[in-house]
């Protein structure tokens, strides 16, 4: 969801009111999912990268994730039993916002409808160093020397039980991933646009299926 800053200062905005206007756009999207039947929907929201930022831009970021998590995410959560997981290095987030996580989950516990992921102080590459270092603990305590195997490297990714992207969509014009799922999106499709995250519309998503639906994907074998 790249772009929130840049669409702010265009309009002589503070870059809050971008990350604000882009939390109004993850509201929109997620009703866009629901209405194209989409039965995974991953946003990613805050990176581990971006922590960096100075700490007032941090703070804003995460402020208004926690408000809107909490005053409109988690009512749709509850109205349409969405199942939803949040993904990230939970230990860099403030308590406030882990309570409001927490509680959502707690609510969505016997949810059995479309499933929101939330990437939240997440980083690929910390994800991987946590799979790595649960396989490492696990074959110390059993003094197991067999050599790991990609499946057993995936099982223990933040994204079990998650089918891997067809589709991402990065806006805001930059041709990079930024550490979003590494290995999970080894055969995804990727889209980029120009388009800044807060102008988000169902046309946007509209078009990439259409194209997405073109392409013959053979991960890896022969096109028929
Ligand atoms: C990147 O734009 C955007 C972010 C780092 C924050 C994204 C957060 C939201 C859209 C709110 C999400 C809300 C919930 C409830 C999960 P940027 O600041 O890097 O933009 P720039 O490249 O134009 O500076």
């Amino acid at each position: 969801m790249d772009g929130n800053g840049r669409w702010a200062t265009a309009k002589g905005l503070p870059r809050t009111d971008g990350h604000e206007a882009g939390a109004r756009a993850l509201l929109r999207a997620i009703d866009v999912a629901d209405q194209l039947d989409i039965e995974y929907t991953t946003f990613y929201a805050f990176s581990t990268d971006n922590q960096k930022r100075d700490n007032q831009e941090v703070g804003n970021i995460l402020g208004i994730i926690a408000y809107f998590l909490q005053n409109y995410v988690s009512k749709t959560v509850v109205e349409r039993g969405y199942r939803v997981r949040f993904i990230g290095e939970m230990r860099l987030l403030p308590e406030q916002l882990l309570d409001i996580i927490n509680n959502i989950n707690k609510n969505a516990l016997n949810n059995k409808g479309k499933t929101l992921i939330f990437a939240i102080g997440y980083g690929g590459d910390a994800e991987l160093a946590a799979a790595v270092n649960k396989i490492i603990k696990n074959r110390h305590r059993r003094l197991d020397d067999t050599p790991v195997t990609a499946e057993e490297l995936k099982s223990q990714l933040y994204t079990i039980n998650i089918p891997d992207p067809d589709v991402v969509l990065r806006y805001g014009g930059y041709k990079r991933l930024s550490n979003f799922m590494p290995l999970q999106t080894a055969y995804s499709e990727l889209f980029f646009t120009h388009k800044l995250w807060p102008d988000f519309d169902k046309e946007d998503i509209i078009a990439v299926i259409k194209e997405y639906e073109g392409i013959k994907r053979n991960f890896g074998g022969i096109n028929a």
